[in-house]
Order: structure tokens, then C-alpha cells, then sequence
């Protein structure tokens, strides 16, 4: 492989553990001001020194994010839709030499396979691979889940495989029963997306029974995000990710590190209170 493509791609996939956590935090690009990202600058801050990977879009990395940030970046490049139209209508939104000038390691584009408009969006793709490999950029696919599809290892393996085909270097599906037939027909690693929120025992068994059948991490938001812990949940899913940590023991870390959070906080209230007394 090139140099420049596999030096980016490991800065997005761990080489020690071919592992990676990937924060996504994209999801205003049609979802616009979603629940935990009202500030996106602010929600980022905290969990950013435990991410692998920060996934966004131009706007909110440009206004957001402090430019010295040590992260590397996966842009995504694909939208033009809002949650009030056809999802699936999605156009390239960032040219590859924007993306490069954002310094990143990697963009994002999603396919709709089996939506009306799947020629396009897998065309897409295949533009979007011609484009950035001339600057060794590498691709990451979202396979994107129709309402009416099912989220099944059939389904899911058809969008992953196609993705890979037409040159993705990293597709993000989503787990389902018989994920090791998925990973097993895609010839390049797939990290799963967290989808809703759900309680975080539910998305750490999650992402711990997605590696253990073979995914290359997580590229996880709203159950990082919007849980009332979020920097025990980025913390203990790292854990999980690059530790191979199980699901008993991933929810145990979890729980100690929402326990020092707690004992923390309450430690710093009496001060703030004999602070404002003397004052
Ligand atoms: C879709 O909105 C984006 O591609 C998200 O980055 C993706 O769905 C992962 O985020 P979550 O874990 O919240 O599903």
C-alpha cells in the first residue's frame, strides 16, 4: 500500500490493536441541533483525549474544534439532505482539497443500497475514491440503513461488501446476528455505528460482542453523548475496543468510573459554596 494512505489509515485504525474508536459526532449535518450536541465544541472537549478518531463535518470542525487538537480527523463529505426530506438524496459537500486543507486523516460518504436513489450514492463513492486517491486519502463507507430495510447480516453484508468493491478503505455498518458473516465476505475492516441511545450496559455488551466477532471498533455518538456519563462511557468502550474487555467487566468499569465522577463532583460543591460565602 502506499505510504501515504497506510500512514493516514493508521492514524484512524489503531496498528497495535487494528482496532479503533471513532467519536462521531456528524449528526447535525441532517439531524441539525441533536440532543448532547447543542454545542458540539462543548461535548467534544471532555471525550476527545479518548477517542482514536474524531468524525464530523467542515462546519462544526472549523467553529468547534480548537485546531491544536490532537485527533485525527475523518470529515465527512457527503449530505445536502435534512431529516425533512429523502435521506437518501445525498451529493458530495466538501471538496477533496478542502478536506486536505482541514489537514484530515480520512473522509466519509454514505451509500443507500436498496433506496431509490442507490446508483447514486454507490457512484458517489466511487467518484469520491477516484478523488481521494490521488491524494491518498483514504474512504470510509456508511452503509446507511434505509426505513424500510432490515438491519439484517444479509442486507448489511450486501451494502458492506459493494462499498469495499468499489474501493471503500473502511466501511461502518451496523451489528446484527451473524456479524462474523458480515466481516468475513468484507474484505476491508468494518466498525459499527451505535445508533440510538440505549442503556449503556446494552451499547457496551454491544460493542464488546462487535469485536469479539471481528469488527475493527466502533464509531459510536449518541450513546457516547447523550448518556449522563459520557466520559466514563468513551472511557470504558476504549477499554473494551483496545482491551478486549468483556461485557461484565466493561459494565464494572463503567460503573466505578460513574462512582469517581460522582464522589468528585460532590467533593467540589461544599468548596464552591465556602468560596461563595467568603466572597
Ligand atoms: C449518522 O448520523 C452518522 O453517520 C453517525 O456518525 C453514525 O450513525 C454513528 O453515530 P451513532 O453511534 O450515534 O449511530
Amino acid at each position: 500500500m502506499e505510504w501515504g494512505l497506510e500512514n493516514r489509515i493508521s492514524k484512524i485504525i489503531r496498528p497495535d490493536t487494528g482496532r479503533t474508536v471513532m467519536l462521531a459526532v456528524d449528526h447535525g449535518y441532517f439531524l441539525g441541533p441533536t440532543s448532547g450536541l447543542e454545542e458540539p465544541g462543548e461535548t467534544v472537549k471532555p471525550l476527545v483525549e479518548y477517542a482514536d478518531t474524531l468524525m464530523l463535518t467542515r462546519g462544526v470542525l472549523r467553529s468547534c474544534v480548537d485546531p491544536q487538537v490532537d485527533v485525527p480527523i475523518v470529515l465527512r463529505v457527503s449530505g445536502g439532505t435534512s431529516i425533512l426530506g429523502e435521506l437518501s438524496d445525498e451529493g458530495l459537500t466538501v471538496s477533496i482539497q478542502d478536506a486536505l486543507r482541514m489537514n484530515v486523516a480520512g473522509v466519509a460518504l454514505s451509500v443507500f443500497v436498496g433506496s431509490d436513489l442507490e446508483k447514486q450514492t454507490l457512484l458517489g463513492l466511487a467518484d469520491l475514491v477516484d478523488m481521494a486517491n490521488d491524494f491518498a486519502v483514504p474512504v470510509l463507507a456508511v452503509t446507511a440503513v434505509g426505513k424500510d430495510m432490515v438491519r439484517d447480516s444479509r442486507y448489511l453484508g450486501l451494502a458492506c461488501r459493494i462499498s469495499a468493491e468499489l474501493g471503500a478503505h473502511i466501511v461502518k455498518t451496523y451489528y446484527c446476528d451473524d456479524f462474523e458473516t458480515v466481516v468475513k465476505n468484507c474484505p476491508v475492516p468494518i466498525v459499527i455505528a451505535g445508533g440510538k441511545k440505549i442503556p449503556e450496559s446494552d451499547a457496551i455488551k454491544l460493542a464488546a460482542d462487535a469485536v469479539k466477532r471481528g469488527a475493527a471498533g466502533v464509531d459510536m455518538g449518541r450513546n457516547i453523548f447523550q448518556s449522563e456519563y459520557p466520559v466514563p462511557m468513551i472511557r470504558t468502550i476504549r477499554a473494551v475496543v483496545h482491551e478486549n474487555l468483556t461485557h461484565k467487566k466493561g459494565l464494572n468499569m463503567f460503573n466505578d468510573l460513574v462512582a469517581d465522577e460522582n464522589k468528585a463532583k460532590k467533593k467540589s460543591k461544599p468548596k464552591a459554596k465556602a468560596k461563595a460565602k467568603k466572597s
